[in-house]
């Protein structure tokens, strides 16, 4: 792991950003968290397609081909012989002396990329996990996988002190998502999750969930339900990068459904898994 994409080559991981790096003083500057699995990539194109629109989003020149970047990361990840974990990617827009407007043209965004082992929840997606509700005090952009992830840091670490997988945000009485993952409810045999506009990230295990549901005839409705349909539904689940599909199975303290994974839900698990099996056979 000691090795880091750092804009056009792979470098020691000892490269030192500068103190006016525009990501470290203002969080200007965008992300990505891309899952490998046996060394494989996980829907990385999408990924990668995500990244470009961020850039664009945030006005920020995005300077790379795709299918370098590609290569560059499948490389990162073979130097550093990555089984099991993500790559995580960052491009700010880049050195400049600090004033808040942007910086002068011939400023060069500054893209890191390096990998970090993380192992896939199997205790949490098998027997479930509890979540915090709070409220989501982030700005009107959630669309956008900025670097300033602020709200996220305090909502997660609500959750880390109650020993909760995740902290569920709600915005007035609806629910958004969670503080790195999205949400998902099951009522009657149906699945409800936000749509994916500007108060989410649309993220890339989210389109993957709908797609499965979709091939196991699941009714998925991409609407907003209240904090009252979260608590009262008879499933919730969260899905995100390498945290995959988790039931959770309580939420402040109360129960949903019958306080265990629910069949709907497993279903989903199950489904995700086999495509990731399929992912590493067919590499
Ligand atoms: N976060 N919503 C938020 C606010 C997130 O930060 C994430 C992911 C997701 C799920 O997106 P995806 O399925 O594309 O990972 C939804 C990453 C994992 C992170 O910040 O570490």
């Amino acid at each position: 792991m000691d090795k880091i994409l750092f804009n056009d080559s792979i470098v020691q991981r000892d490269k030192l950003i500068d103190i006016e790096d525009r990501g470290y003083q203002f969080g200007d500057g965008i992300y990505e968290v891309i899952g490998v699995y046996d060394g494989n990539f996980f829907m990385l194109d999408e990924h990668l397609e995500r990244l470009e629109r961020s850039a664009k989003e945030i006005r920020l020149s995005f300077p790379y081909q795709k299918q370098q970047l590609k290569e560059r990361l499948e490389k990162l990840v073979t130097v550093n012989q990555l089984k099991e974990g993500v790559i995580y990617l960052q491009i700010t827009r880049g050195e400049a002396e600090r004033w808040h407007h942007f910086p002068s043209d011939d400023t060069k965004p500054n893209l890191v990329a390096y990998t970090k082992l993380e192992e896939t929840l199997m205790e949490e997606e098998n027997n479930g996990a509890a979540a915090v509700l709070t409220e989501d005090i982030r700005w009107l952009r959630c669309d956008i996988k900025t670097l300033n992830l602020l709200p996220n840091v305090l909502a997660k670490q609500k959750a880390v002190e109650h020993d909760a997988v995740e902290a569920i945000f709600y915005r007035g009485d609806i629910i958004t998502e969670a503080s790195a993952s999205n949400v998902f409810i099951v009522k009657n045999g149906e699945v409800y999750t936000h749509p994916a506009n500007n108060y989410i990230l649309n993220g890339i295990t989210r389109r993957k969930v709908l797609a499965l549901c979709m091939d196991l005839g699941i009714k998925v409705n991409e609407e907003t339900y209240s904090v009252q349909d979260l608590l009262t539904a008879d499933e919730v689940f969260v899905t995100a990068t390498k945290l995959d599909v988790v039931p959770i199975i309580r939420v402040d303290q109360q129960s949903i459904g019958t306080g265990y994974p629910g069949k709907i839900t497993q279903k989903i698990v199950e489904a995700f898994r086999a495509s990731v099996q399929e992912l590493v056979r067919s590499s």
